[in-house]
């Protein structure tokens, strides 16, 4: 979709405020907008309307209209589900919804405009995300900042009082059992919750006579868990309402924690991390999904690449930061910050930063921060290439051949699988594999599996006889993989604090999959 202004205006038609994502004169825009009442009034009650040139879509909202001008050539059920998103924002931030509200609050609306276009509205965007990067414009901020330290402040110092009373209990216990227990740091997956909580509250008391144990493990990022042993099992257990919230608060200061008086520099005691687990303070996250339709006889029909890098940050420590961008890619990505970045730091220096150096970003969020898109017309774009080859062997049946080919050969993808559609009932006779297949009778279809492919198995091949079918049945083919290696030339080489560009420990995690990836 192509999206040109975003607008709202009154039910007589007058703009109240509008958003332009397109480049265009003032006296085109305004002609837009002032052509959508005319059009209107003529009209019977749609949802949206067009001319020769445009398209309006827009939905009634108490004494207004949420109106999004689009191309014609613009998906209408991709513009109606983004109408959607952008109506939903305006109750956010106004709470009756006519001229003088949205007059009033028209910078925070345009500003949840942007957010919307830059966080891509075909993806998820929540209103949440969208909420987060407008507070840190507004005015509301201080207010805001201010509140949170007082309570931060209170939390802490009762979890001061509770812990140094913890440790008293604790302390008289042993002496009464003659000898101290060690520390342990058994906190993962405890059910003996009561006791690790001491050994946590005993760690971030300010108690004298401390002495660490030796065999306490040290906190690790850990690699990513595959599949459902998520932070669920990493939990704390608590057994009574109290713990359970006092836990919950200690998990609230996270690192806070960690950077109390007893923390030695640049260790992590803390095995309550924040919501990444297995990630760094400064977490970043680059995404890669990729479209592509090939024709069966070659012949690229589409090629879309959509990166995405998002930064989570989980202490304010590590707020006001830039992250460090290496781009080797010369193929022309198109590469977009977000609009609270500051584009000219990114263009002279590969540095994502905020335009605003003293504030920080938005805490305990993904904070989407960049984004390209990469639209390819030649086949030699692609990461691999299938080609699909049946014939009829005169039994009534077809032979065929596939064969794939690593295009990229820096890529090493993971988890391919080529599935080729079969007609009904269809018993295949695979005569030679590389990898391994299967065949999958409930639906239909051959899936044909290589766990890696990569610069050392950079092509092979399948061969099977398919009776009772023709050319036509295997198409289109569904290819799907993963890979840890990006398409795009683009890494995170570097994160530095504002301040004094001292070096900061993140992660990152790098992924590049498909979205959609098929012969037809
Ligand atoms: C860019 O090129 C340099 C020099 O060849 C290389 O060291 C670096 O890893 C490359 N970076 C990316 C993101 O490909």
């Amino acid at each position: 979709m192509v999206l040109i202004a975003a607008a709202v205006c009154t039910k007589a038609g007058k703009t109240i405020i509008s958003r332009q994502f397109v480049e265009m004169t003032k006296a085109r825009i305004e002609g837009l907008l002032a052509a959508f009442p005319k059009l209107m009034s003529s009209g019977k009650q749609h949802t949206f309307v067009e001319t020769e040139s445009v398209r309006y879509v827009y939905q009634p909202l108490e004494k207004v209209y949420m109106l999004l001008i689009t191309t014609k050539a613009s998906n209408i059920l991709e513009d109606l589900e983004t109408l959607r998103l952008f109506a939903r924002v305006i109750p956010e931030y106004c709470n009756s919804m006519d001229e003088l509200e949205i007059a009033e609050n028209a910078f925070n609306l345009i500003f949840a405009f942007d957010e919307i276009v830059a966080l891509g509205y075909r993806e998820n965007v929540n209103l949440a995300q969208i909420r987060t990067f407008v507070e840190m414009d507004s005015h509301e901020e201080k207010v805001y900042q201010a509140v949170r330290m007082t309570q931060e402040r209170e939390a802490k110092n009762k979890m001061r009082e509770k812990a140094k009373e913890l440790h008293r209990q604790r302390m008289m216990e042993a002496n009464k059992k003659g000898r101290a227990k060690g520390l342990g740091f058994g906190a993962y997956g405890s059910s003996d919750a009561p006791t690790s909580l001491t050994n946590l509250i005993v760690e971030t008391s300010d108690t004298a006579n401390f002495v660490p144990d030796s065999n306490r493990p040290s906190y690790k990022p850990k690699p990513k868990p595959s599949s459902n042993s998520g932070p669920g099992a990493m939990k704390l257990g608590g057994k009574s309402r109290d713990v359970d919230s006092f836990v919950d608060q200690l998990k609230e200061e996270g690192e806070n924690v960690v950077s109390g008086p007893l923390a030695a520099p640049g260790t992590k005691l803390t095995p309550i991390s924040p919501q990444i687990m297995n990630a760094e303070l400064v977490h970043l996250r680059q995404e890669e999904r990729l479209n592509v339709r090939v024709g069966r006889d070659g012949g690229l029909q589409n090629f879309e690449l959509h990166g995405l890098v998002t930064l989570h940050i989980s202490d304010e420590k590590w707020g006001r930061i830039r992250v460090q961008i290496e781009n080797n890619d010369t193929r022309g990505i198109q590469l977009q910050t977000h609009p609270n970045v500051d584009k000219e730091l990114f263009r002279a220096h590969g540095q994502i930063g905020l335009k605003v150096p003293t504030k920080p970003f938005p805490l305990n969020t993904d904070v989407g921060v960049l984004k390209w898109r990469f639209q390819a017309q030649d086949e030699t774009t692609l990461p691999i290439s299938i080609n699909c080859w049946p014939s009829e062997n005169g039994e009534g049946g077809c032979d065929v051949s596939i064969e794939y080919e690593l295009k990229q050969s820096d890529l090493e993808l993971n988890d391919v699988q080529i599935n080729i559609p079969l007609p009904i009932g269809c018993n295949t006779v695979v005569s030679e594999c590389d990898g391994q297949y299967s065949q999958e009778t409930r639906r239909n279809t051959l899936v044909w599996t290589l766990p890696v492919i990569d610069a050392s198995t950079k092509s092979g091949s399948m061969e099977f006889i398919a009776p009772s079918s023709t050319p036509a049945d295997f198409f289109p083919l569904q290819i799907t993989f993963t890979s840890k290696t990006p398409y795009a030339k683009i890494k995170v080489s570097e994160v530095l604090l504002v301040e004094d560009e001292s070096p900061v420990k993140h992660s990152v995690e790098t992924v590049f999959f498909t979205d959609n990836y098929e012969v037809v």
